[in-house]
C-alpha cells in the first residue's frame, strides 16, 4: 500500500564473498503493512537479501549500502543495536521450523522464554501468553507440553509464526516459509501468515518460488536476477503486463489461470531455457541477456541497465518498452 508510511528502505545493498558479489546494488522499499514479495531463480540473492534485512548477513560476506528501518540502520549496525530490533521490530519466520526451535525443550516452554527475553514478566504470565500465542495459530492447548519433533511440520510452521509474532514486530520476513511442505499445508500455513502478519498490521516480506502465492497474498513484488532488481511493483499490474523480459518468462512458466495470455491452456513449461549465471561467472552487459529473446547485439550485449522508475513501478531493461501484448509467446517459441 503505497500510501502508507514508509518501514524499511533499502538502498544500494551490495553482499560480496571475497571479489565475488552476489547481490548487486538492490534498492527497494517496504511501507507499513503491505506484504511484497521477492522473486527470482536459485541464486538470485533472495535469501542473501533477506538476511541482510534482518541485520543477519553471513559472517564471510562483506555488506555495503543501507537497509533502513525506521531509524535505525542494520548494515553494520552492532549486536547491541540488532539485539534490540530483533523480534521486536523485525522477526523471521524460517523455511525450515527446525532451525529456530530446540528438539530438548517443549515448544511452549520456547515461546514462554522468548517472552521472557523482553521485558519482566512472571514465569506464569510468559506460560499463559505462550499458549496464548500458540492457540491463536490453531495449536490447542493440550498439544503446548508436545516437542517439536512430535509435531508435524505444518504445526512447527505455526509454532515458528506464533513465536514470530510474539513480540508484535512490524516486519517479518518469511523466506519459503512452507518449502518442505505438501501443497494443502503450504497453503493454510502461508494463509495463516498472511491473517497474523496481517492482524497485527505488519509488513510481511515473502521470498517464495510460488507465483500462485504472491497473486493471491502480496500487494507489491520485486523480481531479482543475478543479484540485481529486475521489475518491481504491484502484483495486479506486473501479472497483468510485465514490463522486463525476464518476468515474463517467470509468468509464463505457471501453469493455469495465474498466467496472463494463452499460456493459460498450455501445460507447465519451462519457460525460460537456460539457467541463471553463477556471481562468478556474469556475462557482460545485461545478466539476462544470454537467455533473453528480446536481447539485442549491442547495449543488450555491453551495457548494465539501472532501475528506472515509471508510473509506480520500476524496471531495469533496455528493451521494456519493445516487449509486446503477449509477451509470454515470446519463450514459447524459444522452448
Ligand atoms: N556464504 C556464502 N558464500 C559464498 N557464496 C554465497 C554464500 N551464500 C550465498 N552465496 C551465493 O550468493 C548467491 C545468492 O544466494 P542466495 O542464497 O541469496 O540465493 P536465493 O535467491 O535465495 O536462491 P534459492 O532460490 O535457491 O534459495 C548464490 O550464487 C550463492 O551461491
Ligand atoms: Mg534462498
Amino acid at each position: 500500500m503505497s500510501s502508507a508510511e514508509l518501514l524499511l528502505s533499502v538502498r544500494d545493498l551490495r553482499i560480496s564473498f571475497g571479489a565475488v558479489e552476489a547481490v548487486r546494488g538492490l534498492s527497494f522499499d517496504v511501507h507499513e503493512g503491505e506484504v511484497l514479495a521477492v522473486v527470482g531463480e536459485s541464486g538470485a540473492g533472495k535469501s542473501l537479501t533477506a538476511r541482510a534485512l534482518l541485520g543477519i548477513p553471513p559472517r564471510e560476506a562483506t555488506v555495503t549500502g543501507s537497509v533502513r528501518l525506521g531509524a535505525d540502520e542494520l548494515v553494520g549496525a552492532s549486536r547491541s543495536v540488532r539485539t534490540a530490533l530483533w523480534g521486536r521490530r523485525v522477526a523471521l519466520v524460517p523455511q525450515d521450523a527446525l532451525s529456530l526451535l530446540s528438539p530438548v525443550h517443549q515448544v511452549a516452554d520456547q515461546l514462554a522464554a522468548a517472552v521472557r527475553s523482553v521485558g519482566r514478566v512472571s514465569r506464569k504470565e510468559a506460560r499463559a501468553r505462550s499458549v496464548a500465542a500458540l492457540e491463536e495459530v490453531g495449536i490447542a492447548p493440550d498439544k503446548a507440553r508436545a516437542y517439536p519433533h512430535e509435531f508435524s511440520g505444518g504445526m512447527r510452521q505455526r509454532a515458528v509464526i506464533a513465536m514470530a509474532m510474539l513480540h508484535r514486530p512490524n516486519l517479518v520476513i518469511a523466506d519459503e516459509p512452507t518449502t518442505a511442505q505438501d501443497p494443502e499445508t503450504q497453503k493454510q500455513v502461508l494463509d495463516l501468515l498472511a491473517s497474523r502478519t496481517g492482524a497485527a498490521g505488519a509488513a510481511l516480506v515473502l521470498v517464495t518460488h510460488d507465483l500462485a502465492t504472491v497473486r493471491e497474498h502480496a500487494d507489491r513484488m520485486l523480481v531479482m536476477y543475478a543479484g540485481r532488481l529486475v521489475e518491481a511493483g504491484p502484483v495486479a499490474e506486473v501479472f497483468e503486463r510485465p514490463r522486463a523480459p525476464y518476468t515474463a518468462g517467470l509468468l509464463a512458466s505457471v501453469p493455469g489461470p495465474v498466467a496472463p495470455g494463452p499460456v493459460a491452456h498450455k501445460r507447465r513449461l519451462p519457460a525460460i531455457a537456460g539457467a541463471p549465471p553463477a556471481p562468478t561467472d556474469l556475462p557482460p552487459g545485461c545478466a539476462f541477456q544470454p537467455r533473453c529473446p528480446l536481447a539485442d547485439a549491442t547495449r543488450c550485449r555491453t551495457e548494465q541497465p539501472e532501475p528506472e522508475a515509471h508510473d509506480g513501478r520500476t524496471v531495469a531493461c533496455h528493451r521494456w518498452r519493445e516487449l509486446t501484448d503477449n509477451p509470454a509467446e515470446l519463450f514459447l517459441e524459444s522452448v
